[in-house]
């Protein structure tokens, strides 16, 4: 459930007439729904009510301070993958105890930074990292908490670009090299084992690839303890998908149910590092239609968006469900939207059936809350958008939109 909803025909961000947004902040826009934030997150954190757990947002899927901010205010801690993201983490006011750093390529600057703030852990994914973590952490008279992630080779059925779990992906190390880093770990003086780890993959619209995972993450668990290493955090990673057409994926209670009848018997806490499934239903990204086209062969419907500010359908041929801001109750048409750019790739939908449309109309495009700003670029010398958190009736501008001045600089 999200909070844009039409009301006498009109779109509306919570209490908020989608075409006033567009009038005073131009398009192509992101409108963000706190209230729809808010719900989100209470419903995957309380899925796991019976256990010891966080629920560390993964900032990667939208990394506003302002979408920050309000999960910090609710509790969330955070998963990132970078230096830039451990800065917006701890600018939200997210306390270093609650965030967690995976990713493959961590530079020693990076680890740094996160040793000095002192982070809840790092999650390694090799033992080439791992003796960097040591030689870093040692350097600055600190022992750094680290967690393995384990690659527990399960297929997650979801796109390959987002599958991340399975042998073939360069992401964690499988069990046998996992049970030699631990015992690695214990040897060295500068770094604790405490946790182990595991993403297999994003948008997953079923429970039993997790599963699949838990389960040989709990046999290796038990491995561990034979033996002698004790741990005391099970990070689980984030992967729960979302609806964007037809997916019909597991309520967060029922994901929370499933693992939870596994988790409880562990004396671990339970880490989870959900992002789609908090932000992704909780933006729209709207756009105005610039010109029609027909062509002997389409119909285009050219906008102002393009796969600079929401590369998803580009690069995954995803599909984002977008409708008219203004109902309008024309016939349908098969039409292909299409941005500015000057690619062929740079489409928002191909053979779509949609209300015909005319030039100065507005479109909003679905489900854009999450990996939708963050992969933006400024390809073609497009600036970026700008981001707005509706709170009821209130708006905050979350970014402003970039400038020709914003453009160029540091050239
Ligand atoms: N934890 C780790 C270690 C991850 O790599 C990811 C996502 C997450 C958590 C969060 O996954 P989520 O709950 O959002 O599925 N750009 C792609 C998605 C890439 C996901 C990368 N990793 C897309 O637009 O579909």
């Amino acid at each position: 459930m999200h909070h844009f909803q039409y009301r006498n025909g009109t779109l509306h961000a919570e209490e908020i007439g989608v075409p006033e947004l567009a009038e005073k902040y131009g398009t192509p826009l992101y409108v963000y729904s706190a209230a729809t934030l808010r719900r989100h997150f209470q419903a995957f954190d309380s899925a796991f009510n019976g256990l010891k757990h966080m629920t560390c947002y993964s900032v990667k899927a939208n990394s506003n301070l302002s979408v920050l901010r309000l999960l910090a205010e609710m509790g969330a801690g955070m998963d990132i993958v970078s230096g830039g993201e451990l800065y917006r983490a701890l600018k939200a006011g997210v306390p270093a105890s609650k965030i967690v750093y995976s990713g493959v390529g961590k530079k020693a600057q990076e680890i740094r930074e996160a040793l000095e703030a002192d982070i809840l852990m790092f999650n390694v994914e090799s033992m080439a990292e791992l003796e960097r973590i040591n030689k870093v952490a040692k350097s600055m008279g600190k022992v750094a908490r680290v967690g393995f992630r384990i690659n527990p080779d399960v297929d997650p059925k979801t796109h390959p670009y987002i599958s991340t779990g399975m042998k073939k992906n360069k992401f964690g190390l499988d069990i046998e090299h996992s049970l030699k880093a631990y015992q690695r770990a214990k040897e060295m003086d500068a770094v604790e084992p405490v946790g182990m780890d595991c993403h297999i993959g994003s948008q997953l619209t079923t429970i039993e690839p997790f599963l699949e995972a838990l389960d040989k993450l709990i046999a290796f668990y038990n491995r561990l303890k034979d033996m002698g290493i004790s741990i005391s955090y099970l990070d689980l990673g984030g992967g729960l998908g979302i609806t964007y057409n037809e997916e019909e994926p597991p309520h967060p209670a029922e994901f929370g149910k499933a693992l939870s009848e596994k988790l409880q018997e562990l004396p671990l806490t339970v880490i989870f590092e959900p992002g789609r499934v908090i932000s992704g239903n909780a933006g729209i990204m709207v756009t105005e239609v610039v010109y029609t086209k027909k062509t002997p062969s389409r119909d285009f419907v050219i906008v102002d968006a393009a796969m600079n500010d929401l590369i998803r359908p580009s690069l995954y041929d995803s599909y984002h469900r977008i409708a008219e801001v203004q109902q309008n109750g024309r016939d349908e048409l098969t039409v292909d939207v299409v941005g500015p750019i000057c690619e062929s790739g740079d489409f928002l939908a191909r053979d779509r059936e949609m209300p015909a449309v005319h030039e100065g109309e507005l479109l909003a495009v679905f489900s854009a809350g999450a990996y939708g700003f963050t992969m933006s670029s400024n390809y073609n010398s497009r600036r970026r958008a700008c981001e707005l958190l509706v709170d009821g009736d209130t708006v905050t501008v979350a970014r402003a939109r970039e400038s020709y001045e914003d453009l160029v600089r540091g050239e």
